[in-house]
């Protein structure tokens, strides 16, 4: 029987009103190898197809003199499909006594990839099937690969079309010796080898005498010894935050943290923590989305809620339960990619990496190696990423992201890299790296090395001026007040003869405003415009100049970063108000909306402590 209900949705069952356990497992292997025919022929031999649907593509082929193929099973289903009724193009399903299956033929390997890393599909098994009279081919070993890189926990090779060689157990023994050697490379251990053949039923769901020195288990006893991987419910709580909601109602300044559970679950009460911003806050309530109410939710559900704390936090973060293990949070990881870009992946620009909800700006940091699959060998030295590379590489972000790596919590440990508004490229984490070496302290050391100096020094210019050079950051919410100071003490100190120069952000680039906007989501243009300011607060300082802005949307890893960029000559901070700082300490601070003429004299009497005004007096 061939059901239509939804069979990748969790809840669904298979229409008989029982909760029968489902399998999703994935067919691949190299073109012409026989995949369909292995899927056409298990429809056929479990019964899982319509009734009388075999006799009629048989007696079809017959009437059009054209020899019976297990494979027009799948099309004649899709035909049906297309009347509204059974099949999709890609997935069929068949039971077994044991449960349900949803088999996925990947022809489009590239799409299914892109499917499986973005999680929009999910193969719990793998079915590999290679030629035995053509042999291993290039796509079996980027299959093999893929399979691995995915995760996908259970694998088994079908050698088919083993009548084409006389059932010869020479040839499939040293078919699965090489193809084991090529597994074990990349520490893959399938669960079987099935000599096979497909078209004529042997070893597909019996054992068959043609192949009598054969003791293993049929495809479908295989299949059945598949073990469900246990859930991500039992992993630690994670949770990408896909979205903040205020309550609308006056007075109510609640807000209600929206994401889908990747992992673990988490009750009324409990304490969390987002990353990357390290905020703390604990539940007060749990709010489903098409769930009874519940105290406790887990993975996979859609979740929103309310926390005990007013704290700011921004969608992209990564909420996790406290006392947990907790992601990583850094700059620099190890991964294995899949490169599907039609133009290489190359060091030096920039891309834009999603991860769980957060989107960073990357880099291409290193490659370590590539896997050229038709040669099933490693190239080293190569510098770019090819289409269809699969590579292991070192990705730097401008701005930490919080991640896990892929072997504990599955979800969160991949990525995908998008290259002009496209897919270009998926991957998993294998290991956080330091940031010790990484691309943006290079930079900044190849930066002060290369400067070019003129014949005045620093000291001569504050001496002269009576102040050093500094950059002046005035953080805050929206209107609080932060402008107007910023304006009024540039107004001051060049009354008293600074040299002071305010830069309003919108001056130049649409980039330099994500950081003067009340934005709700981090942008990957903020990571690039914090970087540019830093670089142009560096040179202004040099020349000398209290070099003042406004900054709104920025956190404490923005303010390392400027601080970075802007060495030697670091970084004065006026806090106006709240801010949006979880550990990071401002210079001076101020309450929201302070006395013009009181709050200028603070930050005088901090510029002057700091020793950044030498010779200042009123
Ligand atoms: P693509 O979807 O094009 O990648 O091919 P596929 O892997 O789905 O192969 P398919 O099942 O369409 O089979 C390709 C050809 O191999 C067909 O002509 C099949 O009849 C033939 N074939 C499949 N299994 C066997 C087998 O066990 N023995 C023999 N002799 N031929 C087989
Ligand atoms: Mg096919």
């Amino acid at each position: 029987m061939v059901r239509t209900a939804d069979p990748t949705s969790q809840m669904s069952n298979n229409g008989s009103g029982s909760n029968r356990e489902q399998m999703n497992v994935v067919i691949v292997g190299h073109v012409d190898h026989g995949k369909s025919t292995v899927i056409g022929r298990l429809l056929a031999d479990t019964g899982s197809l319509p009734e009388g649907k075999l006799k009629q593509v048989q007696q079809q082929c017959e009437s059009n003199a054209r020899p019976f193929e297990y494979a027009f099973l799948l099309d004649a289903l899709k035909d049906e499909q297309a009347q509204g009724i059974t099949i999709d193009t890609a997935r069929c399903f068949f039971k077994t006594k044991k449960r349900d299956y949803i088999i996925h033929d990947a022809p489009g390997h590239i799409e299914f990839l892109k499917n499986m890393i973005t999680g929009a599909a999910r193969a719990e098994a793998a079915l590999l099937v290679i030629d035995a009279q053509e042999g291993i081919q290039e796509n079996s070993k980027r299959h093999g690969y893929m399979v691995s890189m995915l995760g996908v926990k259970h694998l088994a090779v079908l050698v088919n079309k083993m009548d084409l060689v006389d059932f010869s157990r020479e040839r499939f023994e040293s078919i699965r010796d090489e193809y084991s050697e090529f597994l074990e490379r990349l520490g893959v251990h399938p669960l079987g080898f099935i000599p096979l053949s497909a078209r004529e039923g042997v070893n597909l769901t019996g054992r068959s005498e043609e192949t009598a020195w054969y003791d293993g288990l049929s495809v479908l006893e295989q299949v059945d010894a598949f073990t469900k991987p246990e859930g991500n419910a039992e992993h630690d709580f994670r949770m990408p935050v896909q979205d903040v909601y205020k309550f609308t109602a006056d007075q109510d300044d609640r807000r209600i943290v929206a994401g889908t559970i990747d992992s673990g679950s988490i009750d009324e009460g409990d304490e969390v923590v987002f990353y990357p911003s390290g905020k703390e806050s604990a539940i007060t309530r749990v709010e489903g989305f098409n769930t009874s109410p519940r105290t406790e939710i887990s993975a996979p559900y859609a979740a929103g809620f309310t926390l005990t704390t007013q704290i700011y936090i921004r969608p992209g973060e990564l909420m996790c339960r406290k006392g947990q293990s907790l992601p990583h949070v850094g700059r620099r990881f190890r991964a294995n990619m899949f490169w599907m870009g039609r133009p290489p992946m190359v060091r030096e620009k920039n891309y834009k990496l999603k991860i769980g909800a957060a989107n960073v700006s990357a880099q291409l940091a290193d490659v370590i190696s590539v896997l050229d699959a038709s040669e099933l060998s490693s190239v080293q030295g190569k510098q770019q990423i090819d289409r269809h590379d699969v590579a292991e590489c070192v990705l730097e972000t401008l701005h930490p992201v919080a991640f896990d790596t892929r072997n504990n919590i599955e979800p969160t440990g991949r990525f995908v890299i998008v290259d002009d508004y496209e897919i270009a490229g998926a991957g998993i984490i294998l290991e956080p790296l330091t940031e010790e070496d990484s691309l943006f302290k290079e930079e900044i050391k190849r930066r002060e090395f290369s400067w070019e100096r003129g014949l005045v020094t620093s000291a001569e210019r504050s001496t002269k001026a009576g102040h050093r050079g500094k950059f002046v950051a005035f953080v805050g919410k929206f209107h609080s007040g932060k402008r107007n100071l910023a304006k009024a003490v540039e107004k001051h100190l060049f009354g008293v003869g600074c040299q002071v120069y305010y830069f309003g952000l919108t001056n130049l680039t649409k980039s330099f405003e994500s950081l003067d906007r009340e934005a709700r989501t981090r942008s990957i243009e903020q990571d690039d415009a914090v970087r540019r300011l830093g670089e142009l607060a560096r040179v202004m300082t040099d020349a000398g100049t209290l070099f003042m802005t406004v900054l709104t949307n920025v956190d404490d890893y923005d303010m390392e970063q400027l601080g970075m960029l802007n060495a030697p000559n670091e970084l004065f901070v006026v806090a106006v108000g709240e801010t949006p700082f979880s550990q990071f300490k401002a210079d001076v601070e101020l309450p929201d909306h302070p006395d013009l003429e009181e709050a200028v004299q603070k930050v005088v009497e901090g510029l002057t402590k700091k020793e950044v005004l030498i010779d200042y007096s009123i």
